[in-house]
């Protein structure tokens, strides 16, 4: 497996999965939109990585979209891990995960994710990868759906004094 950074033109293959997997589309999900929001996040440098795999299908596979300061403009924000269907379960997510943190570490000081109330799988793996429940937004989204705030620590600025989020910071 190769994990890089997103190109323009992995976004047509990413949104083509995207729309096949059931949790998006649950959140009705659209192309258009959806693609725009690509286009927008490469052009404003975003943090995207997809992984590649050597066998039919395998091309950006994976996606791992990071806001390097989505939240409270200080800590990154996981806008979206996601793993084509037939590849869920190969351990792809979790090497996504690890790079996107490893890729933000020195630059921020914690992750932030929120995860469907009803996507147990998600759930469980986001703890195996040892982040922890801070939270719930009811209907925050769906008017059915509670959505759970995950953070984790990173070993960036969290150190510094005064809390500035900043990279250089040894
Ligand atoms: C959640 C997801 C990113 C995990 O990536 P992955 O490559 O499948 O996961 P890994 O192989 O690294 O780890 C396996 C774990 O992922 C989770 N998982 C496996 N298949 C999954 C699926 N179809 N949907 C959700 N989670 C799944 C399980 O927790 C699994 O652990 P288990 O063996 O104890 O059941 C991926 O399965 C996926 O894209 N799912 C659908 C979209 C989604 O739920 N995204 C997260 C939204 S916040």
């Amino acid at each position: 497996m190769i994990v890089r950074p997103m190109e323009p033109a992995d976004i047509p293959v990413v949104v083509d999965w995207m729309l096949a997997t059931p949790l998006w589309q649950r959140y009705r999900l659209t192309g258009a939109a959806t693609r725009a929001g690509f286009e927008r996040a490469l052009a404003g440098g975003d943090l995207l990585l997809v992984a590649d795999l050597d066998e039919p299908a395998g091309r950006a596979c994976g996606l791992a979209w990071c806001l390097r300061q989505g939240m409270f403009g200080r800590s990154a924000y996981l806008r979206i891990l996601g793993v084509r269907g037939e590849f869920a379960g190969r351990g792809l997510g979790a090497v996504l995960l690890d790079r996107a943190e490893a890729s933000l570490d020195e630059a921020t000081d914690a992750l932030f994710l929120l995860v469907s109330d009803f996507n147990a799988d998600a759930r469980r793996f986001y703890e195996r990868q040892g982040y922890v429940r801070v939270g719930a937004l009811p209907a925050y989204v769906l008017p059915d759906v509670t959505e759970l705030l995950y953070w984790k620590r990173l070993g960036g600025s969290h150190h510094t004094e005064g809390g500035e989020a900043s990279g250089d910071i040894r």
